[in-house]
Order: structure tokens, then sequence, then C-alpha cells
């Protein structure tokens, strides 16, 4: 039997239930963060902070509606660094992804979506079991696990830090092009 991955050290919500995915078995898509961020880890639901209500507006752009998916994380603690009354994110490194990836798989086949879209770098790497460049792969349906179809975007987060309006503005249009083109494959 494989060795058990190592219990990731860093600091964690683990006081805090695991915050999981939402949103009916069988949807057209089921859309796959990073982990919860700090509000999400407070109000136990998946993309309801900055980066949730970015990818809300990207979903209505793309004439998606957030409740027809299943929306969830690879990771299902929020993972930080604590600085006085602030909690940092901190980005889960491959033994987090590692630790949580027997639960993403089983959820995939619960839920048996038409489409995955792995939104960043660590759902990416979830999903393929090895990490992969987003913007090579980013807006092609290619074979995700179990041959299921899987389509790379890059993570609202991502949208958000970006300093140059101009540059954040084609960013969110090229997302919003990534979620239209799942849209069309999964119908
Ligand atoms: N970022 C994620 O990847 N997931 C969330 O639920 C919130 C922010």
């Amino acid at each position: 039997m494989d060795p058990l991955p190592p219990v990731p050290t860093a600091a964690w919500a683990a006081d805090s239930p695991a915050v999981l995915g939402e949103g009916p078995c069988q949807p057209p898509l089921m859309l796959v963060g990073e982990q919860p961020g700090d509000e999400e880890d407070r109000l136990g639901r998946p993309f309801v902070g900055p980066a949730g209500r970015l990818l809300d507006r990207a979903l209505v752009s793309a004439g998606i509606e957030r409740r027809a998916c299943y929306v969830t994380n690879a990771v299902k603690h929020f993972k930080f660094v604590p600085r006085g009354t602030r909690r940092l994110h901190q980005k889960p490194d491959t033994g987090d992804i590692t630790l949580y990836r027997p639960f993403l798989l089983a959820e995939l086949r619960r839920v048996a979506p038409r489409l995955l879209v792995a939104m960043g770098a660590t759902a990416a790497q979830a999903l393929l079991g090895q990490k992969v460049g987003v913007t090579k792969l980013r807006g092609e349906v290619m074979p995700g696990p179990d041959q299921q179809p899987l389509l790379i975007t890059v993570h609202p987060s991502y949208l958000l830090r970006l300093p140059d309006p101009a540059m954040r503005e084609a960013e969110y249009a090229r997302f919003v092009q990534d979620l239209e083109a799942a849209s069309a494959w999964s119908k």
C-alpha cells in the first residue's frame, strides 16, 4: 500500500469544518477552485468572498447560472499565516493537494458533471495529478481524471491581483470567453 501523504504542518483552519462543494449532481459544469479563503471558511461555503463575487459576475457575463453548476475546491480547508487579527492566505503545496485529492476524485465521481473546469494551477494539478502550465493549456477541452472532459482556465483571484486596470479588463474578458467555451461544450 502507498504510504499516507504527510500531514501539512502550516496553520490550517482545521478547527472549522471542511468547506465542501455545493450544487446539483450531474450538472453541465463542475467548477474547481484552489481552497476556501477567509470568508469561505467563516461561512462554510465555497466562493462567497471577493474571488467568489468576481466568479459570480463572470458567470453572469458568460450566461451561466451558478446554481446549475457544482462549485468546489481542490483543498477543503483554509491554509493561512496568522498576522495579528488577520489570516493571510497561503498557497497549498503539493503535499496539501495530494492529501485532499482522494476527496476531490470521490466528489467528482459522485457529482458526474458533463465538463470539469479547473480554475488555476492548484485545481489543474489536483485534477491531472501533476503540475501543468495554465496559460499554455487554458481554454482547451482535454481528458481529465477517469477520461472526464476537463477545461483549464485562470483562477478569479489572479484577476483580482492584476495591478493594471486595462490588463485586468482584458484578462477578465478572456476568463469569460473560457467560461463561455465551457458552457457551449457542456450543452
Ligand atoms: N478561492 C478559492 O479557490 N476557492 C474559494 O472558495 C474561494 C477563493
